[in-house]
């Protein structure tokens, strides 16, 4: 593993803290990004264990997004009409923003976080409230095969992709697909966006490195999408290499090709990376030094949010508190820097000068519900691609 980029110490992003536990010192973590130079995976070097990340206080909710849930809709209209698969498994089904558009007689989910395997459960659905695993892939296969397994943002949280992966290849149907779905590398290098990284993120993937790691378990990628959920995420279509039910499309070759064209094959092209997020930091910093007299609010208190703050020290002295929209997050405090959490209300002119954008990957969302504030002389911070003031 070569080392190319230090985030420093950082709380765990999603341990959001009580009002009462703010004296508490906080568990931090090193956050130090690595590529893998064989198999080009980019990755963190210290990971977590996942016990103290996924359980039952699990904050994040799919179905709280309107992004996430039509990019859901659409996806399963599409699964349902190109596939017409009899039994589908999801991985890390969260609160069931995905599965909700399927026959329960059809659809499974896993879920390790309690909280939210209760919610599924709760909508009429089957959920393991386990770790995706092979003892509980042959338990959920002992019936029938899966003719398609779907995952989003979560198999990049397994820090053990063997088992993860040899589990997927053992329970496909003979012609069962995974899908998967995450960040693109080449986007979050692209547009700088180094939050992508934090302790649950243990890899973002690219095209290169996944093609690398599916070869070994007999599996390949015959198609990808390149979505907007996630500030740029890819879809992948991915079968075993004996299933011939489905051709290679040309999409794949292309997103290798513009993968290898900026470089993800090679070290210095992280290495440039490194020196982007550093200058990043100092422009950032800038930015709120100089509206330090300012009332200046944040907006969505994203795990993301977490890595940029701590990296870059900026706290409660800069951002008076962050609004966000998920009952879970309110009243608690970020990790690390202690912004107080809110609960969302429509930006007013009164409110704030200036608002950093912490879910930036929702800005036109975001944009759309804020249109007032913005006619009005609102302002908005953002980091991505580069820190400025819009
Ligand atoms: P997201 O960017 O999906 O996640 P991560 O934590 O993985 O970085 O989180 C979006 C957060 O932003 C979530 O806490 C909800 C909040 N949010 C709002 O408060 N208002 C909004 O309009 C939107 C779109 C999100």
């Amino acid at each position: 593993m070569k080392k190319f980029l230090d985030l420093g110490l950082q709380p765990l992003a999603n341990s959001y803290v009580l009002r009462k536990n703010l004296h508490l010192k906080e568990k931090k973590f090193k956050l130090i990004l690595g590529f893998n130079p064989k198999n080009y995976l980019v990755s963190i070097l210290n990971t977590v264990p996942k016990e103290k990340m996924f359980n039952k206080n699990y904050p994040y909710k799919s179905s709280e997004s309107k992004t996430m849930k039509t990019s859901f809709m659409e996806l399963a209209k599409k699964i349902k009409k190109k596939f017409k698969p009899k039994f589908i498994v999801e991985i890390g089904c969260n609160d069931g923003a995905f599965i909700n558009n399927f026959d329960p007689k059809k659809i499974v989910g896993v879920e390790p976080c309690k909280n939210l395997a209760r919610i599924t459960k709760k909508k009429g659905y089957k959920v393991y409230s386990e770790y995706w695993n092979l003892r509980l892939s042959k338990k959920i296969i002992k019936e029938k095969k899966v003719d398609v397994i779907y995952s989003a943002n979560t198999l990049s949280h397994i820090t053990n992709y063997s088992e993860i992966f040899g589990a997927i290849k053992k329970s496909l149907s003979k012609k069962g697909i995974l899908i998967l779905e995450d960040p693109s590398l080449l986007n979050c290098i692209k547009n700088v966006a180094y939050d992508q990284f934090y302790c649950e993120h243990v890899y973002v993937f690219s095209t290169i490195a996944l093609k690398n790691i599916l070869d070994k378990f007999g599996l390949e990628i015959f198609d990808i999408e390149n979505i907007i959920t996630h500030g740029g995420s890819n879809r992948y279509y991915i079968k075993n290499k004996d299933n011939s039910f489905f051709k290679i499309n040309k999409s794949v070759e292309r997103e290798l090709k513009k993968e290898r064209k900026y470089g993800l094959q090679k070290f210095s092209t992280y290495v440039k990376f490194a020196n982007k997020v550093k200058k990043s930091k100092k422009q950032l910093l800038k930015i709120f030094n100089k509206i330090y007299d300012k009332k200046v609010i944040g907006y969505g208190a994203t795990a993301k949010s977490c890595t940029v703050l701590n990296y870059c020290n900026i706290n409660n002295k800069h951002i008076s508190f962050f609004y966000d929209t998920t009952s879970f997050k309110i009243n608690k405090y970020l990790p690390g820097t202690k912004i107080r959490i809110k609960k969302y209300k429509k930006l007013t002119n009164k409110d704030a000068d200036y608002v950093f954008l912490g879910a930036w990957n929702f800005k036109s969302e975001i944009f759309d519900k804020e249109r007032l504030y913005i006619k009005n002389g609102g302002k908005f911070i953002t980091h991505i691609p580069f820190p400025r003031i819009i």
